[in-house]
């Protein structure tokens, strides 16, 4: 039998349009950029209009009554984590398969990550493995929104309030993310988000907690995020040990403009990612992850399926990948999600449990199959793809059915 030849080998890619770019912009990001360049409010600590107003759109669109923009999605969860005081011998329970922004945020503050499993359906947080990891140390749990689907914060907030625990859910990848009717961010302490370049709203960097809770916010944004000042209170006099993390008003501006296409977008991505979701589900050796239970809106800042190289004639998921951007037509439209689970990175010795950089610290890790599991078998697409229309959906699917003939023929 005839076989089409691989993009990759030379033949025709299955896909030859464009792709949307990222990040998207326009005449309003510009506009409002110069309204800034024309104030007297570029950054420094001084809240400027653009500032005000992204902190207050962003935070009711979490469902939230405050909003405090912040340098990265980083620093938001360190400063968090020092909000509650949290340090030094204190754990805090952390997913291994995410971005390494988490663990080093516990660190940066002198506390303990305990590293324990995801669940495989959703890749967040297993509230069974976080039952398993609490001790009488154990002070929070940063919950992350894995890939945009929401974790199961009714069971986490159980599991919180029965052992005393401050919740912090990581929102970076989960812009507009909605689960049982309420947005992601609303439902622990306080929400962390990042608009870092590939977020699904960014401007370049930044970040912001929201919360409903007005003494966080407080303490977050005058005290430890501006060089521990107080609302109103006198320059020059300084309240607490902070730093400075500010958001700049020139990235508020971006953020406001970007804000206006966030819902349009969440929703065109959702579809797109239903759509993928039931054709992919179809061909052998791709196992997809369906949306979780309560979730009403995944907010899709990846896409990510589980890729079983026994069913593609032995085809490594690296080869399979490459494959796949070939047919696409781009070299990094899909990747291979985390490939490794974060307590094996090398910044942490498993064997002597110190961390690099981190004198005298160490980490703790719990059996986690799951997140092994994941990281040797998770693909991802990057958002940008599901803005597309639906031929290169459907193009993506056909690329996978594709490279299966010929793997399998091979
Ligand atoms: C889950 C998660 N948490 C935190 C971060 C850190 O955000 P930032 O890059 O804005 O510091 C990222 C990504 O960058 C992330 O994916």
């Amino acid at each position: 039998m005839m076989m089409d030849r691989l993009a990759i080998h030379g033949g025709t890619p299955t896909f030859q349009g464009t792709w949307p770019k990222w990040p998207i912009w326009g005449e309003e990001e510009l506009d409002n950029v110069r309204t800034v360049l024309d104030s007297p409010f570029w950054g420094g600590t001084t809240h400027g209009p653009m500032l005000q107003q992204i902190a207050e759109r962003f935070a009711s669109y979490c469902d939230c009554k405050y909003g405090v923009p912040m340098a990265n999605g980083t620093v938001t969860l360190e400063l968090s984590l020092r909000a509650f005081e949290i340090g030094e011998g204190d754990e805090v329970i952390v997913p291994p398969y995410t971005f390494v922004a988490v663990p080093m945020a516990v660190l940066n503050v002198g506390a303990t990550p305990v590293f324990a499993d995801i669940s495989r359906e959703t890749l967040c947080l297993n509230p069974d493995a976080v039952i398993q990891a609490i001790t009488p140390q154990t002070k929070a749990i940063i919950v992350v929104h894995t890939a945009g689907q929401p974790a199961d914060m009714p069971r986490i907030l159980e599991i919180a309030r029965k052992h005393s625990l401050r919740v912090i859910e990581d929102c970076a990848q989960s812009h507009g993310a909605i689960l049982n009717g309420k947005k992601v961010g609303c439902f622990g302490d306080c929400g962390s988000y990042s608009f870092q370049q590939f977020k699904n709203m960014t401007s370049g960097e930044g970040g912001m907690v929201v919360t409903d809770n007005a003494e966080l916010a407080e303490l977050l944004d005058f005290g430890l995020s501006k060089f521990g000042r107080v609302r109103g209170g006198q320059w020059y006099d300084h309240h607490r040990l902070a730093t400075n993390a500010t958001l700049t008003e020139i990235q508020a501006a971006i953020l406001m403009a970007q804000f206006d296409r966030l819902e349009e977008q969440t929703g065109r991505r959702a579809k797109a990612g239903k759509r993928l979701l039931e054709s992919l589900a179809q061909i052998p050796g791709i196992r997809t992850y369906p949306w979780g239970p309560g979730t009403d809106r995944h907010g899709y800042h990846l896409f990510v399926f589980a890729y079983d190289a026994g069913q593609f004639g032995g085809m490594s998921r690296a080869d399979f990948v490459a494959a796949l951007n070939a047919e696409l037509g781009l070299k990094d439209l899909a990747a291979e999600l985390y490939p490794r689970t974060l307590y094996r990175t090398s910044m942490f010795n498993l064997d002597k449990k110190s961390v690099a950089g981190a004198p005298g610290m160490t980490f703790r890790v719990q059996e986690c199959p799951n997140a092994e599991e994941a990281s040797h078998c998770a693909v991802m697409i990057h958002q940008r793809a599901l803005l597309a229309k639906n031929g290169a959906i459907d193009a993506i699917v056909e690329s996978v059915e594709k490279i299966r003939r010929y793997a399998a023929g091979r």
